[in-house]
């Protein structure tokens, strides 16, 4: 997809989802932490739509103080409040034929919630003071950093208003979900810095293979930030005194106990011609080892522990139970 890096599996898979969602004017939810390209996919969802060629409107509903944020999506008339001289038309009314880009949905006031409900069923708008309602083709796009069914579930979030939005859910993965694209990534991002600075920096193989394992807590957005922040310290080839602790701290987490690469002789049984493995045996075996060894070493912290073994945190948790590993036990 143009401007967005994304071999890996669960992007492609979102790239397929962006085309066919473009081509209607269907309403769409992204969620996905912060800095994995939200902004971006919105984007790109407009751009492929039969509305290109006419507006995207953003809105940051988190940035925007409450009592204005009414004014600036439905507009107001004259003398609607103190200070309003002259009628003012709202970020809906702009985005008219095209998109409106609700981001930090999450952010909004539950009074206003209630009246961006109104709007996506009516298809209309009420600029404040006025007394008609103005009708607006206007595709919504909505995001946000948060677990909405959980600010739902937490009575932060009114249901109906999420159902109405979460016609077509996307969810754009972490980074750490798709460690293949960091590669390109870094390069995309080294590239574009050493040609705006005019440097020449590099990353050499150990370094890259860092990145690569590092678990990017801030996604997209941190890896660039970092990549701009060695094109200007780096001299040449990035060396590790380039990089921050956090990151040295993040991957040394991880070699202390997994010192990479394992090697393969150290778990191959010997073999002879009479010999028979049981795979799957030795599979297990090796793997309760991991498992084992990353619950010593975090006290048994399950989060911690998945963090180590870079899997999700359920998928450990049930691999403990199936295994009927129990502390004390170990
Ligand atoms: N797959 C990608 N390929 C290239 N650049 C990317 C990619 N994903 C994100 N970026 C870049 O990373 C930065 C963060 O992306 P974006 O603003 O879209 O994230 P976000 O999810 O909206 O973040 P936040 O939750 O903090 O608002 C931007 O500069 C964006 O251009
Ligand atoms: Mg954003």
């Amino acid at each position: 997809m143009q401007g967005i890096i994304g071999s890996a599996p669960p992007m492609q898979k979102l790239f397929k989802l962006v085309e066919r969602v473009a081509a209607s004017s269907s309403t769409v939810l992204i969620q996905g932490e912060s800095g994995t390209g939200k902004e971006l996919i919105a984007r790109a969802i407009h751009y492929h739509s039969p509305r290109r060629d006419n507006a995207l409107i953003p809105v940051n509903c988190g940035a925007i103080p409450e009592d204005l944020l009414e004014s600036e999506l439905f507009g107001h008339v004259k003398g609607a409040f103190t200070g309003a001289a002259y009628s003012r038309p709202g970020r809906f009314e702009l985005a008219n034929n095209g998109t409106i880009f609700l981001d930090e949905i999450g952010d909004m006031s539950p009074k206003l919630q209630v009246k961006m409900l109104r709007v996506l069923q009516e298809k209309v708008v009420e600029p404040v003071g006025a007394v008609k309602s103005l009708a607006v083709d206007v595709r919504v796009i909505a995001a946000t950093h948060k677990n909405l069914e959980k600010e739902v579930a937490e009575g932060r979030f009114r249901e109906d208003l999420f159902y109405r939005l979460n016609v077509v859910p996307l969810l754009v993965p972490p980074l750490r979900d798709r460690a293949e694209d960091v590669p390109s990534l870094v390069e995309h991002f080294l590239e574009k810095s050493n040609r705006h600075r005019e440097r020449k920096v590099t990353v050499p193989r150990d370094i890259m293979d860092l990145f690569i394992r590092y678990r990017w807590p801030g996604n997209v957005r941190e890896l660039e930030n970092l990549v701009e922040r060695i094109t200007i310290l780096a001299d040449g080839e990035v060396t590790v005194h380039d990089l921050p602790e956090k990151l040295l701290d993040g991957c040394n987490q991880m070699a202390d106990i997994f010192p990479q690469p394992i090697p393969a002789a150290a778990f191959a049984p010997q073999l002879d011609d009479e010999a028979v493995i049981d795979f799957n045996q030795q599979v297990e075996n090796f793997e309760n080892q991991l498992i084992l060894a990353a619950l010593e070493h975090t006290g048994w912290n399950k989060n911690k522990a998945a963090k180590i073994l870079n899997l999700n945190r359920t998928t450990l948790v049930e691999k403990i139970k199936k295994k009927g590993f129990e502390r004390g036990l170990e």
